[in-house]
C-alpha cells in the first residue's frame, strides 16, 4: 500500500474530528465566558479596554494559527522541489524572526499603552472604598466624600457611571482583588497599600473573586458586586449607615439574647448594640446581603443555620468555629435574629 493512499482514506475522518473538536471548543469557550464573572462581557471602563486587548490578541493568534496550519498542509502536500539559498534565507529570516518580532512588538506597544489609564486614580472627591483581604473574606469600608465611613463585608455596591477609588490591603497573606466584569485585578499585599479605580458602565449583579492563591479557602473567597443607579445607591448607603434594627418577634429576640450568650460579639460588631468585635465580618445589616460566608452560602434562614452549625463544612479552613453543639431551636433563633438585620 502506498503512503499517499493511507493519507487520502483517513483524511476525511481526521478533518471531521478536527471540525467537531473546534466546534465543541468554541461552544465551550463562549458558554463559559458569559455571565456575572466574565472579563469579555464588560460592564466597566477597565474591563472594556482589557476585552479589546483580549480580542486583538485572539485575532492575532487566529491569523498566526491559520498561517501555520496552511504552511503545514502545503508542506505535506507540495511536491518536493529544491529551493535556492536566497529563498530559504528569506523564509527563515522573514517568517522565523521578522514576522514574530513585528507582531509581538505591535501587541506589546498596544498593551503597554493601555496601562496608564488602567492604573490611573479616580478624580479627587470620588467615592473611596477600603477593602481588606482577610482569611477568607473581605472587610469593606465605604468612605464617602461627605459623611461618616460605613463598615460592611463581602458585598460591594457601586453607582453606575462614576469612578470609584479602591484602596486595598491585607494583614497577613497576599490576596488579589478582582471583579472581572468591571476591570483588572490588583494584589493585596501585607505591609503595602495598593490602589485601583473602577468605573461601572451598566447596572447589574456581578461576582468578584480572589485571584491569588492565599490558602485553604482561596476558591471560596468571593463577593457580590451590585451596580445601581445613583439615587438607588445613595438610598442603599444611607440604609447601611443606620444602626441595626430592634429584633421583631420572640424568635429573633431570643436569637439576639443567644448571640450575646454564645460570645458571638467577641468577633462580630453590630452597630447600635454592645457587639463590637472586629475579628470577623461586621453583621449590622447582614440580613440584607445577597450571600453569606463570602459569596458561597445563600442568604436565608437555612443558609444561616447551615453556616453557624457547620462553618468548617461550608468553608474548610475558616477561622470561625462551628456551633454544631447548639440545639436546633437555638440555631433557628440565631438565624432569625441575623436574618432580621436588614
Ligand atoms: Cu484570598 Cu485567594
Amino acid at each position: 500500500m502506498k503512503i499517499g493512499e493511507t493519507f487520502d482514506r483517513s483524511r476525511s475522518t481526521r478533518a471531521h474530528w478536527v471540525v467537531c473538536g473546534m466546534a465543541f471548543a468554541t461552544l465551550g469557550v463562549t458558554a463559559s465566558c458569559r455571565g456575572r464573572q466574565s472579563a469579555i462581557e464588560p460592564a466597566g471602563r477597565g474591563a472594556e479596554e482589557i476585552a479589546d486587548l483580549f480580542w486583538w490578541m485572539t485575532g492575532g493568534a487566529v491569523v498566526i494559527w491559520v498561517g501555520v496550519v496552511a504552511l503545514t498542509v502545503y508542506a505535506i502536500r507540495a511536491r518536493p522541489v529544491a529551493h535556492g539559498g536566497h529563498w530559504n534565507a528569506m523564509l527563515i529570516i522573514g517568517g522565523g524572526a521578522l514576522l514574530p518580532t513585528l507582531v509581538l512588538a505591535a501587541l506589546l506597544i498596544y498593551g503597554l499603552s493601555m496601562l496608564p489609564p488602567l492604573l490611573a486614580s479616580a478624580p479627587e472627591g470620588s467615592l473611596k472604598i477600603n477593602v481588606v483581604g482577610e482569611q477568607w473574606w473581605w472587610r469593606v469600608r465605604y468612605e464617602p466624600p461627605n459623611g461618616e465611613p460605613v463598615d460592611l463585608a463581602n458585598e460591594i455596591r457601586l453607582p453606575v457611571g462614576e469612578p470609584v477609588q479602591f484602596e486595598l490591603a491585607s494583614p497577613d497573606v497576599i490576596h488579589s482583588f478582582w471583579i472581572p466584569s468591571l476591570g483588572g485585578k490588583m494584589d493585596m499585599i501585607p505591609g503595602r497599600r495598593t490602589r485601583i479605580a473602577l468605573e461601572p458602565t451598566r447596572t447589574g449583579r456581578f461576582r468578584g473573586a480572589c485571584a491569588e492563591y492565599c490558602g485553604t479557602a482561596h476558591a471560596l473567597m468571593a463577593f457580590d458586586v451590585v451596580v445601581m443607579e445613583k439615587a438607588e445607591f445613595e438610598r442603599w448607603l444611607e440604609a447601611q449607615r443606620q444602626s441595626a434594627a430592634e429584633p421583631a418577634g420572640p424568635l429573633a429576640t431570643l436569637g439576639r439574647e443567644r448571640f450575646f450568650a454564645n460570645g458571638c460579639s467577641a468577633c462580630h460588631a453590630i452597630r447600635g448594640t454592645e457587639a463590637k468585635g472586629v475579628v470577623g465580618p461586621n453583621l449590622t445589616h447582614v440580613g440584607s446581603r445577597l450571600t453569606l460566608g463570602a459569596g458561597i452560602v445563600p442568604n436565608d434562614r437555612g443558609g444561616f443555620v447551615r453556616w453557624i452549625e457547620k462553618t468548617d463544612h461550608a468553608k474548610p479552613g475558616v477561622h470561625m468555629p462551628h456551633f454544631g453543639m447548639l440545639p436546633r431551636a437555638e440555631l433557628d433563633a440565631l438565624a432569625a435574629y441575623l436574618e432580621s438585620l436588614q
